[in-house]
């Protein structure tokens, strides 16, 4: 199968011109200001992978002149990325170019008229993503279509007979018909077809998941953002007087699901499950929290959490003397979530999670799943392989902690990141508490 190169491809990546710029970059933060971030230093990564990531194109590409179309993707942010990547993949699989497809803008899902259609490069940049996936998966527009006569349609079933190896038995069937094969368009129809099967390892999903760039005009408001952050943390600091413009100062995020309704729904999860570590309480998060070591007070908190909390100011309440938590209201970015709607509020969310210093968040969330497979990620492509480290000597943080799950250390939380060599999405999508900062875990079985 075309995905077994991988790891061809990830070892091919260029580590060490990475690693020298690595280098070079954290001597020349060292030298410009004394509070260095990840943020600045990320951006120049990324631009340097961006380039360079199409040079070492040694897997099976896909056809660009055959297509497939999915149906609009649906639910959470979280969902609707897994699902974009489960289609990607699966247009792979059919040795097939996907279709642009369109998100929903809106959270609701039972009434499908009002599911506000976005499509994709009105959130993630199109040229981007084909330039960093090239290679591996493409996305095509529906102008490229030559002749739009009687695409193959393919109806997918859903629900829980259709279970897993169904799922890939068909699509092998579809791969062997040589009436499709050479068909410009196949098209995918049923109800959510790429919810629930799932038939790739973590990689394949990391991978994609990695070229997903926001467009511009989002990603200023996430530097918005991240600038306040950093601006309230040099206040605080009293270190005004900084000659750079743009002061990015370490930050960490919190994913804090300690609304109602979450409370509500992990409770019965916990007893179900029989697990205890699924819900944590807001002083259970405060208290693991309050004990990572490698945050220099006063640093700034930024609590990710559901608009209903915002109104809650006691979420604001009881964090150790040096934390100083915000939400996006006290932060004063309201105004720029405001203007958009529920999909990109996620987005700029997940963003500013994931470029932290320091994220803390719940294994049996998605959103705290992705944002941590996203760090993951990029610290492996940036080369770093044994990240149990701690690299703070380096003045390169990007750690993860899950405040669900004790740590080793005196009532600290444990250090995550996402098992890379996992053969299935099942951790990330249903949640686990069996974790590590390996990211090669199975690989050590
Ligand atoms: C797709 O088809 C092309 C040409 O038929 C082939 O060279 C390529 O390896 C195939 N890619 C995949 C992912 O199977
Ligand atoms: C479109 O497809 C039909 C049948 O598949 C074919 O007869 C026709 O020539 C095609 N037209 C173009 C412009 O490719
Ligand atoms: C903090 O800033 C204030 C006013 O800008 C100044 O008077 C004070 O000396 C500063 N304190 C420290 C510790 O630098
Ligand atoms: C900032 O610091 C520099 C060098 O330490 C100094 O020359 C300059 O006057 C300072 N500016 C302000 C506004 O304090
Ligand atoms: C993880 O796996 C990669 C390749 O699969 C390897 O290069 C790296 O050394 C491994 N890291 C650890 C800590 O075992
Ligand atoms: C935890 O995960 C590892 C790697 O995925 C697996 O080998 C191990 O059996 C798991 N442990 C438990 C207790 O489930």
């Amino acid at each position: 199968m075309g995905w077994a190169n991988w790891r061809v491809r990830s070892n091919d990546f260029q580590i060490k011109p990475i690693i020298a710029i690595v280098i070079f970059i954290v001597l020349l933060r060292t030298i410009l200001t004394a509070s260095p971030s990840l943020a600045w230093f990320e951006q120049m990564i990324s631009t340097y992978g961006a380039t360079h990531s199409s040079k070492t194109n040694l897997r099976a590409d896909v056809r660009k002149d055959k297509f497939l179309e999915v149906p609009q993707i649906v639910w959470g942010l979280n969902n609707q990325k897994i699902a974009l990547a489960r289609s990607l993949l699966t247009a792979r699989f059919l040795n097939r170019t996907l279709l642009m497809p369109s998100f929903s803008a809106s959270l609701i899902y039972k009434e499908v008229e009002l599911l506000q259609p976005m499509q994709f490069n009105k959130i993630f940049d199109f040229e981007k993503f084909n330039s960093i996936c090239d290679g591996f998966v493409q996305l095509g527009q529906y102008s490229e279509l030559s002749n739009k006569t009687d695409p193959f349609v393919i109806q997918k079933g859903s629900g829980r007979k259709w279970t897993k190896e169904r799922d890939l038995r068909h699509l092998k069937e579809i791969v062997n018909d040589n009436k499709v094969h050479d068909l410009e368009l196949v098209r995918i129809e049923g109800k959510n077809p790429f919810l629930w099967q799932d038939h790739w390892p973590v990689r394949d999903y990391a991978e994609i998941l990695g070229c997903l760039v926001l467009i511009n005009e989002i990603e200023n408001d996430v530097v918005k953002v991240i600038s306040k952050i950093g601006e309230i943390s040099l206040k605080a600091k009293n270190n005004t007087n900084t000659s750079g413009s743009n002061p990015v100062v370490p930050y960490m995020a919190v994913h804090m699901r300690i609304e109602k309704d979450w409370m509500i729904h992990c409770k019965k999860w916990e007893q179900r499950s029989r697990l205890n570590q699924i819900c944590s309480s807001k002083t259970e998060i405060l208290d693991r929290v309050s004990h990572i070591t490698g945050v220099n007070p006063p640093a700034v908190v930024y609590l990710a959490i559901a608009d209903s909390l915002l109104e809650d100011d006691s979420v604001l309440e009881g964090w150790k003397v040096g934390l100083m938590p915000y939400e996006k209201k006290r932060l004063g970015v309201w105004g720029i979530y405001k203007k958009y709607p529920y999909l990109i509020q996620s987005a700029i969310d997940f963003e500013v999670c994931s470029r932290a210093d320091i994220f803390v968040g719940n294994t049996y969330s998605t959103f705290s799943s992705l944002v941590v497979l996203s760090r993951t990620h990029k610290l492996l492509k940036l080369g770093f392989t044994d990240l149990c480290r701690n690299y703070d000597q380096l003045a390169i943080r990007f750690i993860s902690y899950a405040y669900n799950i004790l740590g080793d250390k005196n009532g600290a939380p444990k250090q995550w990141s996402t098992d890379m060599a996992d053969s299935n999405l099942l951790k990330i999508s249903f949640g686990t508490n069996n974790i590590s900062c390996d990211a090669n875990m199975s690989n050590r079985q």
